[in-house]
């Protein structure tokens, strides 16, 4: 049982809560949750009808991640699985959203799935039943299978409809499992990482590809939410994109200008035609004659506006856009960190940018119930000599962007839940295993799992928000 070490504790007490005046602003139903995804934690690379996909391509070529870092054994929870649930159930935590591994499942990227991967998911959701954690399902966190990739990835339109059926048979074989279902994971990632600036997997490095790939990626949420409600009437499906806060260095019209063109290739280009039914203007001006227009079939927008139950949404920092004619990349914008920058990322701490994020999508894009469905933070988290991890900066983060979630409900946004990234510490793909975003430090030497300070902090904090609830007499 994780209990606080005595020191722990002592720092728990020094460690202020949301203030019960505003954490009983959440709605009722607020879900308080924690997040991972399957190449990150899963490892077992190779084990059980596995077959590889871009990101183990990725991470065993030389230089192209941390360390050369890779996931084959990761957290190794594809062995541990039943004892993390069991801690996750010690942490007092009921909701966790993980991602399922489409090359786990389907490791050639058609056909049947794979007979093992298909038991080893059922158990795992079934292990969340009977510890009464509520799963908030991915199908796509960037593993795809190899094979699709080697058949020309995301930027053929084929990719989609594989998706859409690998979605399909996953859900037909896990549905009554789960109820809450995400299609794609930050498809600007898979799009614009994956295959403009080559960071991500595959690594390549070609801007028509990535328009390509993020029409393709939107086109095969579209499919997969009327597959998914097919197989599972009663589902709740939606996509978690990531949307960044960016703001123009100077209010100069170039600087308004790159900032608008900036937003347009990270968070229109997938925000638009899921909620608003279209690309807009900024998006078709800046992407169309590099492919867009040319991907775009008859009937695709309508596919991709498919009613969704809610709206995910992924949120890391806030970024400063200023134009740059010598930047030689298509958007001619340099990106800088905006201060203060204090994560072991570079990232920024400003918790009123997931405000202004909620109260965005609220008022521009839908008017959908938001879910958080990532946000944290990477610090030099350690093993202290007493054995603790007195993680204060992820405390004081958590705190406040979760307090950044009730300004945005007082304001008028409808937000139903916080999954905090993450339940372990794990591969931060291209950045190995140096990065640490958990909420539980993992001792990768000896897989053992040691709850942070934080960990302690959220534990309260649900119990708080428990005991707030079970007067007006709503469980969970
Ligand atoms: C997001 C990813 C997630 C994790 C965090 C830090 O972009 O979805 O897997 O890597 O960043």
């Amino acid at each position: 049982m994780p209990n606080p070490s005595p020191r722990q504790q002592t720092r728990l007490h020094a460690q202020p809560s949301i203030s019960a005046d505003r954490l009983v602003l959440l709605p009722s139903d607020f879900r308080l949750g924690v997040s991972t995804a399957a190449y990150q934690i899963e490892g077992a690379a190779r084990e059980e009808g596995r077959g590889p996909s871009i990101w183990d391509s990725f991470a065993h070529t030389p230089g192209l991640t941390a360390n050369g870092d890779h996931g084959d054994v990761a957290c190794d929870h594809y062995h541990r699985w039943r004892d993390d649930l069991d801690l996750m159930v010690d942490l007092g935590i009921r909701e966790y959203r993980l991602s399922v591994s489409w090359s786990r499942l389907q490791p050639s990227g058609q056909g049947e799935l794979n007979p093992e991967a298909v038991v080893f998911y059922r158990a795992l959701l079934e292990g969340m039943r009977e510890r009464g954690i509520r799963p908030l399902v991915t199908l796509y966190h960037w593993d795809l299978p190899q094979p699709l990739e080697d058949a020309g990835g995301w930027p053929v339109r084929v990719t989609a409809e594989r998706f859409a059926d690998y979605a399909a048979r996953t859900v037909g074989a896990l549905g009554d499992l789960a109820e809450d279902w995400i299609t794609l994971n930050e498809p600007w990632c898979s799009a614009f990482l994956g295959y403009h600036t080559g960071a991500h997997a595959p690594g390549r490095r070609d801007w028509g590809a990535a328009i390509a790939a993020a029409h393709h990626l939107n086109l095969a949420h579209g499919l997969a939410v009327a597959v998914i409600r097919a197989e599972l009437p009663g589902a709740r499906v939606g996509i978690a994109n990531i949307v960044t806060d960016i703001r123009p260095r100077t209010d100069s019209l170039d600087d308004l200008a790159a900032a608008e063109r900036l937003d347009a290739a990270s968070n229109r280009v997938f925000l638009d035609p899921v909620y608003l039914g279209d690309y807009s203007e900024q998006v078709r001006r800046l992407l169309g004659a590099d492919g867009l227009d040319a991907v775009i079939r008859p009937g695709d927008l309508d596919v991709i506006a498919a009613p969704t139950d809610f709206a995910g949404i992924n949120h890391y920092q806030r970024v400063i856009a200023r134009h740059d004619d010598d930047d030689a990349g298509p958007l001619r914008v340099r990106e800088e960190p905006a201060e203060p920058a204090t994560t072991s990322f570079g990232w920024s701490v400003i918790p009123a940018s997931l405000t202004a994020v909620l109260m965005r999508v609220s008022r521009e894009f839908t008017s959908l119930p938001l879910l958080i469905t990532e946000n944290g933070a990477s610090y030099h988290d350690y093993l202290d000599p007493d054995g603790d991890v007195v993680d204060l900066d992820r405390v004081s983060y958590l705190r406040g962007y979760l307090d950044a979630v009730v300004t945005a409900v007082e304001q008028g946004a409808d937000v139903r839940g916080y999954y905090a990234w993450s339940f372990l510490d794990n591969f931060e793909w291209a950045e190995g295993y140096g990065k640490r975003f958990g909420m539980v430090f993992v001792d990768y030497a000896t897989q053992r799992r040691i709850p942070k300070l934080s960990a302690h902090w959220y534990r309260r904090l649900i119990s708080e928000r428990m005991s707030q609830l079970e007067p007006i007499g709503v469980k969970r």
